[in-house]
């Protein structure tokens, strides 16, 4: 039984990082971005979430940002988010690590987070540091431009092309590399460097567990895969 495997080396590793992709706030509602149904099925990233794009059409830009903000304040954590932010108030030594714009770490109550690609719920100045919380109920037409330099105000979103933000990047490649145990939850593992963390880990000697009801790319490196659900299968494995 892998679950019961599974939970042995969670509860004996005195250090573990958690990585999470779109595939743990599915069954919250927030779309994934490769599977059926995934957002770049739909969507252009080239058109969408790109610097070049935001400068050719930051209306075009500004509203699919603000149809994805209005989706997920109409979203809340499931199962999934609450167990592990539980787990982590309950002991030492877990550091999750997200690729997640949408907030619901936090908002389940999740004590400390490294976020590798940003925050929706952010807006920063596209040419100066200026950054701001995203006024409630806030509509950008036309886009908002930064109150400190004039600039064009963007999400606090990483961009395809754009660099990870150094800090979260360090930290995250840090508690990659001192792991004993890596748990990897509802991600592709496709989009490079965040998905080198888990390499990173794996490396290291961390015994390697990915939740999924699909295929990723750590399948073959894996030594526990969890067929399924994030919000069925991970409450049950943090205890
Ligand atoms: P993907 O859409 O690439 O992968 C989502 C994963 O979630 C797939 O492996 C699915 O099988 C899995 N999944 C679907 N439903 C699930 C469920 N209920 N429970 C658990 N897993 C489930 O999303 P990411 O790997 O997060 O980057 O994508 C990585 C990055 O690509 C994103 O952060 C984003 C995107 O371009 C930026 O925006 C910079």
């Amino acid at each position: 039984m892998p679950e019961v495997a599974a939970r042995a080396v969670l509860a004996e590793a005195s250090r573990v990082v958690v990585f999470t992709g779109a595939g743990i706030s599915a069954e919250s509602g927030v779309p994934t971005f490769r599977g059926p149904g995934g957002l770049w099925k739909t969507f252009k990233p080239e058109q969408l979430a790109t610097a070049e794009a935001f400068a050719k059409d930051p209306k075009l830009v500004w509203e699919w940002y603000g149809w994805r903000r209005a989706l997920v304040a109409g979203c809340e954590p499931n199962p999934a988010h609450r167990a592990l932010a539980a787990w982590m108030r309950a002991r030492q030594g877990v550091t999750l690590v997200t690729q997640n714009v949408d907030d619901l770490h936090e908002r389940a109550g999740t004590p400390s987070l490294i976020k590798l690609h940003g925050s929706l719920s952010v807006d920063r100045c596209s040419r100066c540091d200026y950054r701001r919380d995203v006024p409630p109920g806030a509509l950008y037409d036309p886009p908002p431009l930064c109150p400190a330099c004039g600039a064009p105000l963007r999400p606090d979103v990483v961009w395809f092309g754009e660099m990870l933000p150094e800090d979260q990047l360090v930290a995250a490649e840090q508690a990659a590399c001192r792991a004993e145990a890596c748990l990897v939850i509802g991600t592709s593992g496709a989009v490079y460097p965040a998905a080198g963390i888990v390499h990173a880990a794996r490396e290291a000697g961390a015994r390697l567990i990915v939740v999924d009801p699909g295929t990723t790319e750590y399948d073959r490196m894996t030594d526990l895969k969890l067929t399924g659900p994030a919000g069925e299968l991970v409450p049950p494995l943090l205890c």
